[in-house]
């Protein structure tokens, strides 16, 4: 992955920063040597030294979420020259995340890049993480299907259903773009042979569901939540089959998207042979 794809996972971190008493917002993102991305915000706190960094948030979150390997982690704050990861980080993430390349970036696209080894050369304790491997046949039995999972957005829809709830009743007709992250480009590889695809998004404004409800698009009588399409579900996902119109380079045109403007995009799919 290009560190300016990481970068701006990071600074998009930024907006979910908690940082009412420095109002100075931080983002990070790590990278995966498997290739996902793991993100966090500076999360602060009126006890101020409970306060916890974004490099400390995605590292500790990517490691909660599995992840043992690490190539490099962005960071990204409003600031010249760049910020530079404080010395609790540094001892966390030679621990957690080893010898790692850190890429710090700010809002005028300066970026500096360092090893951590440079960065942090005579650290504390533990050389490398402790593996502490879990039995896989024990993962359901264990109730490990229950923790959480995070998925990070090859795209977003646009167009101009900017209110999700109204979105125009002849939608099967209209044109939505689907801006693919560059950094994906070639996952789109022969995707002009196919005359319809699935999207698969995530309805970021949606909020809470009910399992049984009456369903307006079941002609208003009661259903349960996964025998209808309604948004508001336990997992806010959404399935759409469109006709693929035309495709250049990132960006896909669609007709018949119900999803609004800036729906992130999980994945795209062929339509399954015989549907
Ligand atoms: N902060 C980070 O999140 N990362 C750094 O590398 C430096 C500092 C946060 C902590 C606090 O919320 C705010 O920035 C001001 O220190």
């Amino acid at each position: 992955m290009l560190d300016e794809s990481l970068l701006a996972a990071a600074r998009a971190a930024r907006i979910r920063a908690y940082a009412p008493y420095s109002s100075f917002p931080v983002g990070a993102a790590m990278l995966t040597e498997d290739g996902a991305v793991i993100t966090g915000a500076n999360t602060e706190n009126s006890s101020s030294g409970m306060t916890v960094c974004a490099e400390r948030l995605a590292v500790m979150t990517a490691v909660h979420a599995g992840y043992r390997s690490f190539k490099k982690i962005a960071v990204v704050a409003d600031c010249s020259p760049p910020p530079s990861p404080c010395g609790a980080c540094r001892q966390v993430l030679w621990e957690l995340a080893g010898a790692i390349e850190v890429v710090m970036g700010n809002l005028e696209n300066d970026v500096l890049i360092k090893p951590l080894r440079e960065l942090y050369p005579d650290p504390f304790g533990a050389e490398k993480w402790n593996e502490n491997p879990v039995d896989d046949s024990l993962f359901a039995q264990m109730e490990g299907w229950r923790i959480p999972v995070s998925f990070h957005p090859v795209g977003y829809m646009a167009n101009d259903f900017n209110d999700p709830g109204k979105i125009p009743g002849n939608y099967k007709e209209l044109l939505s773009r689907v801006i693919i992250d560059p950094a994906y480009e070639a996952g789109l590889y022969r995707i002009e042979e196919e005359p319809r695809i699935n999207i698969i998004a995530y309805l970021h404004r949606a909020k809470g569901y009910s399992l049984k409800d009456r369903r307006p698009g079941r002609g208003n009588e009661v259903y349960g939540v996964f025998v209808c399409r309604a948004p508001l579900r336990p997992n806010s996902i959404a399935q759409t089959t469109v006709e693929l119109v035309d495709r250049k380079k990132n960006v896909l045109t669609v007709r018949g998207a119900d999803l609004a403007n800036g729906t992130p995009v999980l994945d795209l799919k062929t339509i399954m042979p015989g549907n």
